[in-house]
């Protein structure tokens, strides 16, 4: 089943989220063999959560904390985020591991705190410009993964995999089809020799830069299982359009 999410980043009141989720329901259709995820701030969850009910599309959130409550200002646990609806959790995004500073073992704890919870967390990985021309991509894909499920191997059926380049989150440039399909293979091989036992239970979806004339380039293959989707997910309509390229 492909997935295709919206990661809304810092958009959308609460008011603009209604406005948001009334519209896409009127315009978008369920299609078999896809599910349909929306990760809108954390101050919007509970009115998505809320509008969302009796459909089939699902809600996650951008971010979370490891613990399950305590004196950390500001930070939001995946108690909170369970009893709001959500069932995934985007877990270090580029944004957070490079506007943010979290480091490798955060990206860890969270997952362990997402599989111990039972949200499905969406990992986020990919390379920056200056390593793709470095021709380290493969190696900075492989670090962050292998130290992301240290110690959770065992679990790659229990999670999603985003292949974000940073070079194309924003940029209007993404990945050629090749290239992305190149390194979901590469993912795919590492996820397999990681864990040996899985059942290939994930999936892994491309981001960056998708957009609604770009969408069917990459749904051609087969590699690729699904979209994280930034900018053009703050449509209901170019969002639809890309969930129907699946
Ligand atoms: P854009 O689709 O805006 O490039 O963002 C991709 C992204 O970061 C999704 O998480």
């Amino acid at each position: 089943m492909s997935l295709i999410a919206a990661n809304w980043k810092m958009h959308k009141t609460p008011k603009e989220t209604e406005e948001y989720i009334k519209r896409f329901l009127e315009i978008y259709q369920p299609g078999e063999d896809r599910e349909v995820l929306l990760c809108p701030p954390f101050t919007s969850l509970s009115v998505a959560h809320e509008l969302l009910a009796g459909s089939d599309i699902k809600l996650g959130a951008q971010n979370c904390h490891y613990e399950k409550e305590g004196a950390f200002t500001g930070e939001i646990s995946l108690k909170f985020l369970k009893e709001l609806g959500c069932s995934y959790v985007i877990v270090g995004h580029s944004e957070r591991r490079h506007l943010f500073g979290e480091s490798d073992e955060m990206i860890n704890r969270k997952l362990v705190a997402c599989l111990e919870e039972g949200l499905r967390p969406i990992l986020c990985v990919g390379e920056t410009l200056e390593e793709r021309e470095a021709g380290i991509t493969f190696k900075v894909i492989e670090n962050q993964i292998r130290l992301a499920l240290s110690g959770i191997e065992e679990y790659t059926d229990n999670i999603d995999i985003a292949y974000e380049p940073v070079w194309a989150i924003g940029t209007g440039v993404p990945a050629t089809p090749q290239d992305a399909v190149a390194v979901h293979r590469f993912i795919r091989d590492l996820l397999k020799t990681v864990n040996p036992e899985g059942e290939i239970g994930f999936r892994i979806l491309y981001g960056g830069s998708v957009k609604p004339d770009n969408a069917q380039n990459f749904t051609k293959h087969r590699e690729i299982n699904g979209f994280l989707v930034g900018g053009a997910s703050l449509k209901p309509e170019s969002f639809v359009e890309i969930v129907n390229a699946f």
